[in-house]
């Protein structure tokens, strides 16, 4: 039997905001399961929540800071807490949700950093009642419960049994396991934005064969393409990555097709090609390979030598007028000069739906970086230029872009 998977939350995100109730006690238990399963967890807490548990406990649990403050200076991209977060969240877990912060995001009223951030994020959000019977019981409470529900929001409990208020009865708080439960429930990937959608993925540079031991080749590590696959598998897709030559690992539940040259990638890429939903071209593919690679070594003799080059076939120029062609059809311009001109060019001349421009003289941007900074281009004339961030939050803006452009198609 297959052993359970001892991290099932690997690098998902999620907040955890605590409003103010005697069970925000029981949220560092269920912060703790959480992290152990491999999430990313912040916490958010209101003015009142940090007087039945301090922000210490939480920032030790999660070692990462806590907010608390609506105010707080951030560094770019977010100058705000409650964007950042709201940003940041694949889940929102509101615990102990409180009759009063209930109600106002019933209403919607933003007053806190807790209610701000629920309020701006486009994440689903879980809803962990917890309040003495009565106040659960008042009709009040159950006409914003069922406003939230019918709003899209999820909740887990309340149960019934002993309440912190010494009465016994609705309102108890659902034990953090079973939170834990839902939480891993709403964020399976079988519940993602990609559910049910084909990607393949381009990685990494070629080679192109001089001779058995030379070739020509480029700075590509691929960290930008297997980015994208992490996130599109995170999100429900089922993805393969066609990958040239890179020490990078490849993500869990991604695919990878190993190939060398840009031949063996072009010749991947099309047996993969029927079916697919999105493609993205984010390898590097040599433009040009020696017309001749020679079977034995090249000796050094000393005189200069002279090599031709044959330009090699463009990819996803194919993709893009395949009678398989994909539904979203996405390439990278890497330039030196005249970004955004020459990535409108090649977007046009490709037949592309959305094309990421990066300008790679720019530091912390292009070849073997951990971060990018990227400029979005699509066929409607949409413009979006991204601060410089992780790799990975490149990938999760690039496929919000690209789950618009697939739209119900
Ligand atoms: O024209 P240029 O090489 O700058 O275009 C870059 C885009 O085209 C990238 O998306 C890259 O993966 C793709 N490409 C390709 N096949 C080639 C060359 C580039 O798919 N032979």
């Amino acid at each position: 039997m297959a052993e359970p998977c001892p991290t099932p939350l690997l690098g998902r995100r999620v907040v955890v905001a605590v409003s103010g109730g005697v069970a925000a006690y029981k949220i560092a238990a269920l912060v703790s399961r959480l992290v152990q399963d491999g999430a990313e967890v912040r916490v958010a807490m209101t003015e009142a929540a940090q007087r039945f548990i301090g922000p210490v406990t939480f920032r030790g649990l999660t070692n990462r800071p806590v907010a608390v403050d609506m105010w707080a200076d951030l560094p770019e991209p977010e100058a705000y807490e409650h964007i950042a977060l709201a940003r940041f969240a694949e889940l929102l877990v509101l615990a102990p949700a409180t009759a009063n912060t209930l109600a106002k995001l019933a209403h919607g009223l933003a007053d806190n950093l807790v209610t701000t951030t629920l309020l701006a994020t486009q994440a689903p959000i879980l809803l962990a009642p917890a309040m003495n019977a009565a106040m659960w019981e008042n009709p009040l409470t159950q006409a914003n419960v069922a406003r939230l529900r019918e709003a899209g929001f999820h909740f887990v409990g309340p149960e019934t049994g002993r309440l912190g208020c010494g009465e016994t009865g609705a309102g108890r708080m659902s034990e953090p396991e079973d939170i834990r439960a839902v939480v891993l429930a709403l964020l399976s990937p079988e519940n993602g934005p990609l559910a049910g959608r084909r990607v393949l993925i381009t990685a990494g540079p070629t080679r192109e064969w001089l001779d058995p031991v030379r070739f020509l080749s480029n700075p590509s590590t691929g960290k930008m393409g297997l980015a994208l696959a992490q996130e599109a598998a995170a999100r429900g897709a089922q993805v393969t990555v066609v990958l040239g030559p890179t020490t990078e690992s490849v993500p869990p539940g991604v695919e990878a097709v190993r190939v060398d040259t840009a031949k063996q990638m072009r010749q991947a890429v099309a047996a993969r090609l029927a079916g697919i939903d999105v493609f993205i071209g984010a390898a590097a593919v040599a433009d040009y390979r020696p017309e001749a690679s020679a079977e034995q070594k090249l000796k050094k003799t000393g005189a200069p030598v002279e090599v031709s080059l044959q330009p090699t076939v463009d990819i996803i120029a194919e993709v893009a007028v395949s009678p398989d062609r994909p539904t979203v059809v996405v390439g990278f311009a890497a330039e030196s000069q005249d970004l955004e001109s020459q990535a409108a060019a090649k977007l046009e001349r490709k037949g592309l739906d959305l094309i990421v421009a990066n300008d790679i003289t720019q530091p912390g941007s292009g070849f073997g970086t951990d971060t990018n900074e990227v400029l979005l281009l699509d066929h409607t004339g949409k413009r979006e230029q991204l601060a410089r961030m992780p790799k990975r939050t490149v990938a999760e803006r690039i496929w919000e872009r690209v789950e618009e452009l697939l739209g119900n198609r």
